[in-house]
């Protein structure tokens, strides 16, 4: 190791000094890429959001338990901090233009001179340790409001006190929510401005007044860019002038419409990259997919948004725990918010485990901030690599569809020494294994350097044919082992780099037929019920620790 590592640094130091070094290189980046620099998302913020588990029919006993919750679990101490409440607060806009809170549903907001203020529900949930955090929209009106009929919790009134949104508000209200209510995080819709258009029904009944709208989801053409993002920046002003401190998080909704990436990174910690979740697989690989594409937009102080964790609920409860974990995996990958929209009151232990999973949210929160980008990406297969601060890498292996499919895992994927031993440690199991232990010397010698590396998944069915033709006769020879026990696995790629390891043969991760004889066993073990499908997908994310023999 001795000897490698003096290699690595005189070649270092011989490049250094060579006459190369002192002419300019055309090659050299000249490009600066800035980020938000001002707000409290030097990280990925993590917390609780009442959306995804409440919707529109929240209330404080709702949200306060879950924030209680959080801290109990010890979830709190692992860094979920923001407690959010999103819409359905707001009772409507006084004739001062203060916004009133739905004391029936917040109780604590009732102030004796007959106000209402969120004070002490802010006081409550920071003497717990906790942050909070507020929703609104940068039209008049809400999402809620424009896209539901018979929606619970709606702001009622006259037409301008249903006008909560904070068109025309900013100032006051963000002084309000921020400044007097002491808020920490506000997340800021879009809908008033896409979906009040003169014809639109809502307006032609008299319930809203009609905006001209400025964003066209399907159309960047019919987008007014400037002036939406002018109206983003007025409130990242606002809520600069009340938070000298800093001790703010700006979360843009704009689901990546309005060439949000570009200019999102200038104004705020968080910006939503799609439309909403759903607890469906594909929705979630939709919504990854749109963070997944844009990683030169996320940095420290400002992160891609793929909506909201649906931990608990639909493809992502307690009965499909593979895809909970591979949800929060990906979302790990992505340096996403790590916001979960779940009743924690009735939370299942088994998800309360993988929402604290220690190892998974220190990729999350890597300090490096490097989203993951794609090393292979296919209908059936994505693999995510993502550096981490210490010159690791962490790998995410993804099976998007409902069948196995085989997918090639190589060191180039990982920009890896491919002659040098990797060491693997299974995220979710806490398991070790080398490179060397799982590769198969028969494969060894395979044409291409390019080896199958089969992904199965727990409870899976494989088709037919192969199915019959592994299982003939033999029964699996090799101990099972115990990477294949979970779904996750990370790579340590730098530390074989800086050693000055070379460059060449390329391995694969693991050998096929013992994975293959693995994944069979276990899929025997645990069949897998599917309400609506007749198989599942997962997610095989690796980490590896370059080691030499
Ligand atoms: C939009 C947002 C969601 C949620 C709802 C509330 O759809 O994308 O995250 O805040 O509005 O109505």
């Amino acid at each position: 190791m001795k000897r490698a590592a003096v290699a690595g640094l005189l070649a270092l130091s011989l490049f250094r000094a060579g006459p190369l070094a002192a002419q300019s290189d055309p090659l050299a980046p000249i490009g600066r890429w800035s980020a938000y620099t001002r707000g409290a998302a030097q990280l990925p913020p993590m917390g609780w959001n009442s959306w995804n588990a409440f919707a529109l029919d929240i209330s404080e006993a709702k949200l306060i338990g879950s924030a209680r919750i959080i801290v109990s679990s010890g979830l709190a101490a692992k860094g979920y901090r923001y407690i959010d409440l999103d819409e359905g607060w707001w009772a409507r806009r006084a004739a001062d233009g203060r916004m009133v809170i739905r004391a029936d549903k917040f109780p604590s907001a009732r102030l004796p001179d007959g106000r209402t203020s969120f004070r002490p529900l802010t006081d409550k949930l920071h003497g717990m340790g906790l942050k909070a955090g507020i929703y609104s929209d940068i039209g008049r009106n809400s999402c809620g409001q424009i896209h539901s009929d018979d929606i619970p919790n709606k702001p009622s009134g006259t037409l301008l006190e249903r006008e909560v949104g904070l068109y025309g508000h900013v100032d006051q209200d963000i002084a309000l929510y921020f400044g007097e209510w002491g808020f920490d995080l506000i997340k800021v819709d879009g809908c008033g401005i896409r979906g009040l258009w003169p014809e639109s029904p809502k307006v032609l009944s008299g319930e809203f007044r009609a905006l001209t709208p400025l964003v066209d989801s399907g159309s960047l053409g019919r987008t007014d860019i400037a002036a939406t993002r002018a109206l983003y920046d007025h409130v990242r002003q606002a809520l600069e002038r009340n938070n000298p401190d800093n001790d703010f998080i700006f979360s843009l909704c704009l689901w990546g419409a309005a060439d949000v990436r570009s200019w999102a990174r200038q104004m705020a910690g968080i910006s939503r990259t799609s439309e909403d979740i759903f607890p469906i697989w594909g929705r979630m690989l939709h919504n990854m997919d749109t963070s997944i594409r844009r990683p030169l937009y996320a940095h420290p102080g400002s992160w891609n948004d793929p909506d909201m964790l649906y931990i608990g609920t639909g493809d992502f409860d307690a009965k499909h725990l593979t895809e909970a974990r591979s949800h929060f995996s990906l979302w790990a990958m992505l340096n996403a918010p790590l916001m979960i929209g779940y009743d924690l009151r009735s939370a299942d232990p088994a998800l309360m485990e993988i929402l604290g999973k220690r190892e998974v949210i220190a990729l999350n929160q890597d300090p490096a901030g490097n989203q993951a980008v794609l090393a292979y990406d296919s209908d059936d297969v994505s693999i995510l690599v993502k550096a981490l601060a210490n010159g690791d890498k962490a790998i995410a292996v993804l099976n998007r569809t409902s069948d196995p499919v085989t997918a090639s895992l190589t060191a180039g994927h990982l920009k890896f020494a491919s002659d040098a031993d990797v060491s693997l440690t299974h995220l979710w199991s806490g398991t070790h294994a080398t490179l060397r232990d799982l590769a198969v010397p028969r494969y060894r010698q395979a044409r291409s350097a390019r080896w199958p590396l089969p992904l199965g998944n727990a409870g899976q069915r494989e088709p037919r044919g192969r199915r019959s033709r592994r299982s003939r006769g033999r029964p699996a020879r090799a101990p099972r082992h115990p990477a294949l026990g979970g779904h996750a696995h990370l790579a340590r790629a730098a530390a074989l780099r800086r050693l000055g390891w070379r460059t060449g043969r390329q391995h694969s991760l693991f050998g096929a037929d013992r994975h293959c004889r693995e994944a069979l066993r276990y899929r025997h073990r645990h069949p897998c019920q599917f309400p609506d499908r007749s198989a599942q997908q997962g997610l095989f994310p690796f980490q590896c620790a370059g080691r030499r023999r």
